[in-house]
This record gives C-alpha cells, sequence and structure tokens, in this order.
C-alpha cells in the first residue's frame, strides 16, 4: 500500500507568528482526517524552529523548502540537513520548479541533494514537470523523463517522494485536467526501480478539485502550494472525500 501524502509548500509566505495562527485553527480542525494521511508542511527556513514546538505531540510532520549537499561550509545563505533534522524536519523539498527557474537548480545539484537530505535521514519530496512551452512542442515526457533520470542517479528509492508539478499549472489557478495528470504520474512510475514510491500532483490544488485528483489511481496525494496558506482550504484539502 502506498502512503498518502498531502503536503504544503508554504514557500515564502508567513513570519513566525503568521505561521502559529494559522497552525492553531488549522491542527484544531485535523480531528476527522483520517490517521493513515499524511499531513505535511513545508514551512520557511525561519519557521522552522517555531512550527516544530507547536507540531510536537501532533500528527502533522514538518518539511523544508531545500537543503544544501554538504554538512557544513562556504555555502552563503545555504542550509543544511543535519541543521534541519536537530529541528525534527522529516520531509524536505527538492528541485521545485520555482528553485530551477530562478536560482539556477539543475538536475545535478538536485541529484547532490536528494543523496544529502537521504544521508541524513530527511524524506525528500522531489519535483518534476513540464513548462508551457515544452508542453506545447511535444516535449513533456522526455523532460520528466531526464529529470528523473539524472535527479534520480544512486538515489535510494525506499525513502523518496517525488511530485508532478506541470510548472504551466503552478499559482495559476489552471489545473492539469485529473486524467492527463495520472497518465504522466503512472510514467514516473514507469521509470521508477521502487513501485512503493508515494507520487503526488501539484499545481492548483484546490478543494474544488483534490476529491478529482486525488481519486485517480497512480495519484498518491498532493503538494498543495496557495490553498495551504488558509486553515479551512488546508482542511478541507487534507480531509478530502476518497
Ligand atoms: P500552487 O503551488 O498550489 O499554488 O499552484 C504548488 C507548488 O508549487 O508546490
Amino acid at each position: 500500500m502506498r502512503k498518502v501524502i498531502i503536503a504544503g509548500n508554504w514557500k515564502m509566505h508567513k513570519t513566525r507568528a503568521e505561521a502559529l495562527e494559522m497552525l492553531q485553527t488549522f491542527l484544531n480542525q485535523l480531528y476527522e482526517t483520517p490517521e493513515d494521511r499524511e499531513v505535511v508542511i513545508c514551512a520557511p527556513f525561519t519557521t522552522l524552529d517555531t512550527l516544530s514546538k507547536a507540531l510536537h505531540g501532533t500528527r502533522v510532520m514538518l518539511g523544508a523548502q531545500n537543503v544544501h549537499w554538504d554538512a557544513e561550509g562556504a555555502y552563503t545563505g545555504e542550509v543544511s540537513a543535519p541543521m534541519l533534522t536537530e529541528l525534527n524536519v522529516r520531509y524536505v523539498v527538492i528541485g521545485h520548479s520555482e528553485r530551477r527557474q530562478y536560482f539556477g537548480e539543475t538536475d545535478t545539484t538536485v541529484n547532490l541533494r536528494l543523496k544529502a537530505a537521504q544521508k541524513y535521514g530527511l524524506i525528500p519530496i522531489l519535483c518534476v514537470g513540464e513548462s508551457k512551452q515544452q508542453r506545447d512542442v511535444g516535449e513533456a515526457e522526455e523532460v520528466i523523463t531526464e529529470q528523473l533520470e539524472e535527479g534520480l542517479l544512486g538515489v535510494d528509492q525506499d525513502n523518496l517522494v517525488i511530485a508532478y508539478e506541470p510548472i504551466w499549472a503552478i499559482g495559476t489557478g489552471e489545473t492539469c485536467g485529473s486524467e492527463e495528470a495520472n497518465r504522466i504520474t503512472a510514467l514516473i512510475r514507469s521509470q521508477l526501480k521502487n513501485p512503493e514510491v508515494p507520487i503526488l500532483y501539484g499545481g492548483s490544488v484546490k478543494p474544488g478539485n483534490i476529491d478529482e485528483i486525488i481519486a485517480q489511481p497512480d495519484i498518491d496525494g498532493a503538494l498543495v502550494g496557495g490553498a495551504s496558506l488558509a486553515p479551512g482550504d488546508f482542511t478541507r484539502i487534507v480531509n478530502y472525500q476518497a
């Protein structure tokens, strides 16, 4: 049985005070959420310490949004895996399209970060996905295959989550059709050694479309950006109707 994971990706949102406020409301609403759904919040580095304390003893797991490949060193602006695990961080998003697009992340650095995360016991959420232009010229499959081949070199697939995030659907309100998302998810799965790796869909997931997305046989959960910032919306998403 593959694990179901609903992960919020807060991106560069929320001060510590705002994070705590969101969390208080969200945690109070979680009593109806079935226990077999793993709920994760991937928060900015500055909020992790505060969230780690607030989440202690709850069912919600903490995630970060990036990790460096070395344990320490002269890498201004970066954060290492031991710095995250000290705060009880369990998951880490790696290779998000915004990192690839705006911060020069490549499949090679993604691969290094994945291996470092696993070495220190973090579960990486590897993001893959094509741009609108790549999709329009029929290159989506090829782009994703390359991201997987290079990104997963030497990576342990027993300790891995993948998120399919078509770039054109991120933050645009334009969701990928659920059947098409399932088709690409199945394609991703066909390229993995371990068929048990949970594969999430990400890109404008909302209370109004989560039920349909999660009903797809190959999709094991969601990586949720904008809609994870509001407690009501994120609660409805983790309480999707199967
Ligand atoms: P979105 O972001 O839900 O706001 O589209 C998803 C993501 O980038 O992980």
